[in-house]
């Protein structure tokens, strides 16, 4: 008999999306495994969010083929989209009403993640008590305790001082390592996406350009140098992919098109 194969979270097939005239998503092919930790990196502008959007169902008007192996999907944005008026644990208690969570296992979720993320202290605390990067840890508490089957994190650290943003990267593989659920993580930065990625997904122009395995074993150390390997990789190649999918010489550049030039 045949091995048991993982049915894969997320499986897109022949995805194209139009905005008018403007096509941000072309002929996108995508299968995520149950579990896997996958980074969308790719440059501003070339559909990233309107992917995470689609598979988020806020989006529609597509042509193609979006399955998912989960109904419950969770969403982190740059910034945390907090209730103001209302403490860190209500936050959490408001996003937990709107999926109705039985009120038997909210408690024990509640203690659960508030402790992992490290905010067990903060839980009555406001918004505008907190640091953004405890903002955004609150999110993250508030996106697990409705216990998604996908996680989708459209540059949740991007906002964020560097410093705060590596805390917030380590925390987020621990957590992971506990909660295993599949994770989409879009992002810019390609050490980061090297540093927490089972696979790196390159996009520019709205396509699929490369991938590239991170075969790094976990749990990993945030300086090791094989990250910094994989980094080098990843770099190269996202700017052979953005090479190909950006004209080689920007017009409005005096410097390149000098006024005299030819036409
Ligand atoms: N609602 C919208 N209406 C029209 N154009 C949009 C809309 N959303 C995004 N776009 C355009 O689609 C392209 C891809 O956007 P987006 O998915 O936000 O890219 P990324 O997240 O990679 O920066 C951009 O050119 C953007 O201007
Ligand atoms: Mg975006």
């Amino acid at each position: 008999m045949n091995a048991a194969v993982e049915p894969a979270a997320i499986a897109i097939a022949g995805l194209n999306k139009r905005f008018g005239q403007l096509s941000v998503l072309r002929d996108l092919d995508l299968t995520i495994a149950d579990r896997e930790f996958v980074c969308i990196l790719g440059p501003s502008g070339s559909g990233k969010s309107t992917l995470l959007n689609i598979i988020s169902g806020l989006e529609g008007g597509y042509t193609g083929t979006v399955q998912l192996g989960a109904t419950r999907v969770g969403y982190l944005f740059q910034e945390p989209r907090l209730l103001p008026w209302l403490t860190a644990e209500k936050n959490v208690d408001f996003a937990l009403d709107s999926c109705a969570v039985p009120e038997s296992r909210r408690a024990e979720l509640k203690d659960h993640y508030f402790e992992l993320a490290g905010l067990a202290a903060f839980r009555g605390f406001y918004p505008h008590e907190l640091s953004g990067g405890m903002r955004q840890r609150v999110s993250l508490v508030r996106a697990l305790c409705v216990e998604p089957g996908i996680l989708l994190m459209d540059e949740p650290f991007g906002g964020l001082d560097e410093l705060t943003a590596r805390r917030l990267r380590i925390d987020l593989l621990r957590i992971w390592r506990e909660s295993r659920k599949t994770i989409v993580f879009v992002t810019h930065n390609a050490y980061e996406a090297s540093y927490l990625a089972d696979r790196v997904v390159v996009m520019a122009r709205g396509r699929i350009r490369d991938q590239i395995k991170v075969t790094v074993p976990r749990p990993r150390d945030y300086d090791d140098p094989a990250v910094f390997d994989v980094n080098r990789d990843v770099v190269r190649r996202f700017l052979a992919a953005a090479d190909v999918a950006e004209p080689a010489v920007p017009e409005s550049d005096p410097a390149l098109n000098p006024p005299g030039g030819k036409p």
